[in-house]
């Protein structure tokens, strides 16, 4: 069992934990994820590793589906019954000059480690990080703290720049400051855009897929996506891979598989209020 050390909502639902697992926190490196179950019966949720310390690793996460809303009903000192990892490659970090480091939304969880390792590796680290709105920003202070500049932009003006996060690329690659260098995480409909503004400049541009996920072993067959025409499975060969060869079409059907069902698990959940605990609501 894996107790929760430290819960913050970093926004609207979103939540960043502490979760004490030391083997898992002395391994860990940026990039690499964990696949958490809170009950026997309960679905497997991968998520990135967004730090760790002696004792613990950081995970955020969004209540987005039945699974995620039950771990954001739990508080400090409660546990979790699994925690796998880590898993995943790490991310590839060499001195490439300048990086653009882009988190989308809650994309923005898994760049900020990738973006502090950059940085520890030399290169001039630029962030911009963009939300649909200015409560929806996170870890502005964290990606201020880890880029040697960082922009924000947000959908609705509230804040930043007035826009999507790839117009500020864009804006760099016009000014004439193209990086040698690109990460993008968010929505995949972001990451394709990343990537589509990156290829006329043959940019080195790489991006970390979500697709479903269930044993995180390369066994099941749930992640696999399509890179240059080649079949690859996200969880032992990914989560990053280079955006110009990615078939973000494939991937974004295979992640609508399942969202009638989806969508029916957090319809049929309910909560006793002030209670840790779910129930089915009667059909
Ligand atoms: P969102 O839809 O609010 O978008 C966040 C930002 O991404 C926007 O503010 C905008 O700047 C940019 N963006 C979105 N669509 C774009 C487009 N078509 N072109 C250019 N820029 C665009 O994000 P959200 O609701 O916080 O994101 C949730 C999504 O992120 C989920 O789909 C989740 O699965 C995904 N996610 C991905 C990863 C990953 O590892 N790739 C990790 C966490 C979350
Ligand atoms: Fe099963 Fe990757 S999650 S093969």
């Amino acid at each position: 069992m894996y107790e929760i050390t430290e819960k913050i909502e970093l926004s609207h639902g979103v939540y960043q934990y502490k979760v004490r697992a030391p083997q898992i926190a002395k391994k860990r490196k940026a990039g690499q994820f964990i696949i958490l179950r809170m009950n026997e019966a309960g679905e497997r949720i991968p998520l990135t590793i967004v730090g760790s310390d002696e004792e613990t690793v950081t995970i955020i996460f969004q209540e987005v589906g039945k699974s995620t809303n039950i771990l954001g009903s739990l508080g400090v000192g409660d546990h979790i019954l699994d925690v796998v990892g880590p898993l995943g490659m790490p991310t590839h970090i060499e001195n490439f000059g300048t990086a653009v480091c882009i988190g989308g939304g809650i994309g923005t969880a898994p760049v900020l480690p990738i973006a502090e390792a950059l940085k520890a590796a030399g290169n001039t680290v630029h962030s911009i990080i963009g939300a649909r709105t200015k409560d929806l920003l996170i870890l502005e202070k964290e990606m201020e703290a880890a880029s040697d500049k960082l922009y924000i932009t947000t959908d609705d003006g509230s804040y930043g720049h007035h826009g999507f996060v790839t117009q500020i690329l864009q804006k760099f690659i016009d000014d004439g400051c193209a990086p040698d260098f690109v990460l993008g995480v968010g929505p995949v409909p972001m990451m394709r855009a990343v990537a589509e503004v990156s290829r006329p400049h043959k940019i080195l541009t790489m991006v970390s897929l979500n697709p479903i996920m269930v044993d995180g072993t390369g066994m099941c067959g749930a992640c696999r996506v399509t890179i240059d025409g080649e079949i690859k499975f996200v969880c032992v060969d990914g989560p990053e891979f280079d955006g110009h060869l990615v078939d973000f079409g494939e991937l974004i059907n295979r992640n609508r598989s399942y969202l009638k069902e989806e969508k029916m698990a957090v319809e049929e959940l309910t909560y006793h209020e002030g209670e840790k605990c779910y129930e089915r609501s009667p059909s």
